[in-house]
């Protein structure tokens, strides 16, 4: 499979960041947490250097809860300001408003030396498409907030929120672009159904589905589909087929509509909450991908060298 991102729309991505990051004090980066290594743009280290940083590990809901928890550690550690959050319905968004200020504290503490009192941070939230920027953005501002409009000579054209007396958003996320040069990274982003999956592919993700819950999340199919997940990949597919009346004219498994049922089903949490990557320090003790030999499992370098300016002092 070959994933693409047009040039065009990356060039147009880049410049409307570079444009966008130079009115702002942060930069509230929203990662897949089943995916916080494949969901990453590194690029934005580059275009948020200078800015304070908070990392929001977004559709925590439909991730493995222990591993959102090493996903936060391993973002901490590197000096990160982290949180899991549940854009859809709420959750962890209460914890966000402290972490802004401890994220923009260097600022503030400038502003006030400088004698500049009261001046609101400025944040923007950036993340690749369908991360939930959109989501997170309509639910942390809630309806009280209102847009303030215009803000003349300053950020002609944008429009900000008002979160609170320190706090302004930028009402447009940030777009960043996922990055295709790791086609492992391309492959799990179409599961998740980030990037958009041809029809000609449905079955090849399905089967790195398979793969990949029956070595890291054993009895999760069985329980949702009722069938023993014993056999080859194949065998559990044809199984799932049937069990689903996935079935041709003839009687023979209709594969593309069950790979179509795999897809919805892993995507919406069906299948169970499930992270499709661990750092490196905990993929490196995982046996997936070696106990199979099959292409789904590699878990590819996930080293992240860190995102925020305390990061300078940690970096690796
Ligand atoms: P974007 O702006 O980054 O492109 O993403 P957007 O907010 O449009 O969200 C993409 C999809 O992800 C939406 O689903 C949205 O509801 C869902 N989503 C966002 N945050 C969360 C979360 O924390 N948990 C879960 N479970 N889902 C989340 P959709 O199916 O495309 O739209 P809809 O049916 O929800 O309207």
């Amino acid at each position: 499979m070959n994933y693409q991102w047009y040039p065009g729309h990356m060039t147009k991505a880049r410049r409307m960041m570079q444009e966008d990051i130079r009115l702002i004090d942060l930069v509230i980066e929203l990662l897949d947490a089943r995916v916080p290594y494949s969901s990453r743009n590194p690029d934005i280290d580059e275009l948020g250097k200078n800015k304070a940083r908070l990392v929001l590990l977004n559709k925590a809901d439909l991730a493995d809860g222990r591993r959102n928890r090493i996903w936060a550690e391993y973002f901490r550690e590197r000096g990160c300001l982290v949180a899991e959050v549940d854009s859809r319905n709420g959750a962890g968004m209460k914890q966000i408003q402290e972490l802004i200020r401890e994220a923009c504290r260097e600022k503030t503490e400038r502003d006030r030396k400088r004698g500049i009192l009261n001046r609101p941070v400025r944040a923007m939230v950036a993340g690749i498409p369908n991360v939930g920027k959109s989501t997170f953005i309509n639910t942390f501002a809630g309806k009280a907030c209102a847009k303030t409009g215009n803000k003349p000579g300053v950020t002609k054209g944008k429009q900000w929120i008002r979160l609170n007396r320190n706090v302004e958003l930028l009402d447009t996320p940030g777009i960043l672009w996922p990055k295709f040069e790791d086609q492992a990274v391309g492959q799990k982003l179409a599961v998740i159904g980030s990037i958009r999956d041809e029809l000609l592919q449905a079955e090849e993700l399905a089967m790195w589905i398979l793969n990949f819950l029956r070595a890291q999340y054993p009895g999760n199919l069985q329980e949702r589909y009722g069938i023993s997940e014993e056999g080859t990949d194949i065998d559990v597919f044809g199984k799932i087929a049937e069990a689903r009346g996935c079935l041709q004219k003839g009687g023979q498994p209709d594969h593309q509509k069950a790979a179509g049922l795999v897809l919805d089903d892993l995507r919406s949490g069906r299948l169970g909450r499930v992270t499709l990557e661990l750092p490196e320090p905990y993929a490196a003790r995982q046996t997936f991908g070696e106990s199979r030999g099959s292409e789904g499992g590699e878990n590819e370098n996930t080293e992240i060298t860190g995102c925020s300016r305390q990061q300078d002092a940690l970096h690796e």
